[in-house]
């Protein structure tokens, strides 16, 4: 069970606004007490923070507003110490435009770094040299490709053009990025996120994209990735890389390697990524951004999820992550209903994350429940959210982690980066840990479940037919097996259970109770069952 830490929000131990390392460790008795297996810190490396921290100018160090080495290399020992792991982001894709690498780069077109990232010459009436849309996009689709006043060439960015792509075809470029992911397995961490991994290698010819610049109009308005099949998500020569990186990481012994692997293709990708001898699990954007509260598309999403991994590779699910608006946003947001109701249906989702038959990801604070947090346009930090401003950005999902219902919500002494959600007073650790039915007490002990039954870690999970709103599915590993029992809809529905078992866990009824034969479900409410 892994959960992510985006350490700009989590906690501030120095004062000064922004999360650090120091501000990790003195919280990490509280993940521990939640149950997670694995903690994932997003970027803390040193960088101009033109995409807060995916935009790296040093790979091998912290940056200072973080901390310094030496309180990585505690964060690691205090992490260990508490039997949980730890893995970090590697961004391999592209560096900042102030890594010195990139600065030589730029600096003329012969100098040992010249071929470090992807350089071309305009077309004969200067323009790019193809039709490449930035992922970042915003409301306007954007060249991939930015001027470059001195080599009078273009260098290509699949996102910011702060974020210049490296040449992965130059073998040195290749040995350096090694070279540091030795760095940090060498300190100890037990595996890696690698960012936009599907898309190292670029095809060699450049050619154009089939549809030409094309906007998706969902979420984020980013370019659509699924055009650039074969010319640069999931080409053949970046699968090849990722067998080299499973090979390198397996010689440091058991370690992890996840893959933020592009979503726009559907599962095929991810299969593809995931094979035996590539990475170990695919970030599940897909799931994350197609789940709803329709239970009948739901159902469809995660068998389909199951059977295609089948045997072959080992599926994960995710409700959020720090580039999507919050979990209970996109399931409730333009719907009439009540604190309660919002309740039940964070708790819904948490039930099928932690049920099903994959390595679930949490994201900070949807234990407890944190939505999209209002972001006035002068507040706006993340570049790609000014640019699709009036439209929500990425920033509303980022905002300090809420500890308590003080000021700045326990997250900083002093004003914190991004605005505290106003919700802070209902929805914090502090009062959830007290209050028996809250959501975070509720993730704890689905956390703990999943512990303890094998048959939800390991087990095959099949789906039942069932009224309409209801997603109903078995986990089951010889003879141990766990029902699971799910109203997304907000009408009574009843479903006719032929076996006995008594309830693990339920929004409404009572862990312990006998379950046989006709189960009435309120709305919005879940229940686990053991099967006797
Ligand atoms: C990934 C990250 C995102 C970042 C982008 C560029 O998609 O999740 O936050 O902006 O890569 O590194």
């Amino acid at each position: 069970m892994f959960y992510q830490i985006y350490p700009r929000s989590f906690k501030d131990h120095n004062g000064d606004g922004v999360g650090d390392l120091r501000g990790i460790i003195e919280k990490l008795d509280y993940l521990s007490w939640l149950g997670i297996d694995v903690v994932w810190v997003s970027p803390f490396f040193k960088s101009p923070m033109e995409d807060f921290g995916y935009d790296i100018s040093d790979y091998k160090d912290v940056d200072p507003l973080f901390g310094t080495l030496s309180d990585f290399d505690k964060l690691v020992s205090e992490i260990h110490r508490r039997g949980m792991k730890i893995i970090i982001d590697q961004v391999y894709n592209h560096t900042s435009d102030k890594h010195p690498w990139f600065v030589e780069s730029r600096s003329s077109r012969n100098n040992p770094k010249s071929d470090w990232y992807i350089w071309k010459d305009p077309k004969p009436d200067g323009s790019p040299p193809n039709n490449w849309v930035s992922l970042f996009s915003g409301g306007e689709p954007r060249s991939m490709w930015e001027w470059d006043d001195n080599r009078k060439q273009y260098y290509l960015h699949l996102f910011g053009k702060e974020q210049p792509d490296l040449n992965w075809r130059n073998p040195n470029v290749k040995s350096a990025i090694f070279d540091s992911m030795k760095f940090w397995l060498e300190r100890g961490v037990d595996g890696f996120r690698f960012d936009a991994a599907s898309h190292y290698y670029k095809d060699p010819l450049f050619r154009d994209a089939l549809k030409g610049p094309q906007i998706k109009e969902n979420l984020f308005h980013s370019a659509r990735d699924e055009y650039y099949w074969d010319r640069f998500s999931g080409r053949p020569e970046t699968l090849l890389a990722v067998e080299e990186i499973k090979r390198f990481m397996d010689s440091y012994g058991e370690k992890v390697s996840v893959g933020e692997i592009s979503a726009d293709m559907g599962l095929c990708l991810y299969l593809l990524f995931t094979i035996p001898g590539r990475f170990d699990i695919a970030f599940n954007i897909d799931f994350m951004e197609k789940l709803s509260l329709n239970a009948k598309k739901v159902r469809e999403l995660s068998e389909n999820v199951d059977t295609f991994f089948g045997e072959r590779a080992w599926p994960s699910y995710v409700l959020g992550n720090h580039d999507n608006y919050r979990i209970i946003n996109r399931l409730t947001d333009g719907m009439n209903i009540s604190e309660y109701e919002k309740k039940l249906i964070a708790k819904l989702a948490a039930t099928l994350l932690l049920t099903m038959r994959g390595t679930p990801f949490i994201y900070y604070g949807e234990e407890i429940g944190m939505e999209d947090t209002d972001i006035p346009y002068d507040k706006i930090v993340d570049p790609w959210g000014k640019a699709l401003w009036p439209k929500k950005g990425r920033d509303v999902c980022r905002t300090p982690m809420q500890w308590n219902n003080k000021e700045n919500a326990g997250f900083s002494e002093s004003a914190p980066w991004l605005p505290v959600n106003l919700n802070k007073a209902y929805v914090n650790v502090e009062s959830e840990m007290k209050d028996p039915n809250s959501i975070l007490n509720f993730y704890r002990s689905l956390l703990k479940l999943r512990k303890e039954h094998v048959e939800l870690r390991r087990g095959t999970m099949k789906f039942q037919n069932a009224p309409s709103d209801i997603i109903f599915y078995i986990r089951k590993v010889s003879e141990k097996q766990v029902v699971v029992l799910l109203n997304f809809g907000s009408t009574v529905q009843c479903v006719d259970l032929t076996i006995y078992g008594k309830v693990l866990i339920g929004t409404h009824k009572n862990a312990g109770e006998k379950i046989h034969g006709a189960v009435r479900l309120a709305p919005f409410e879940s229940i686990v069952i053991k099967v006797s």
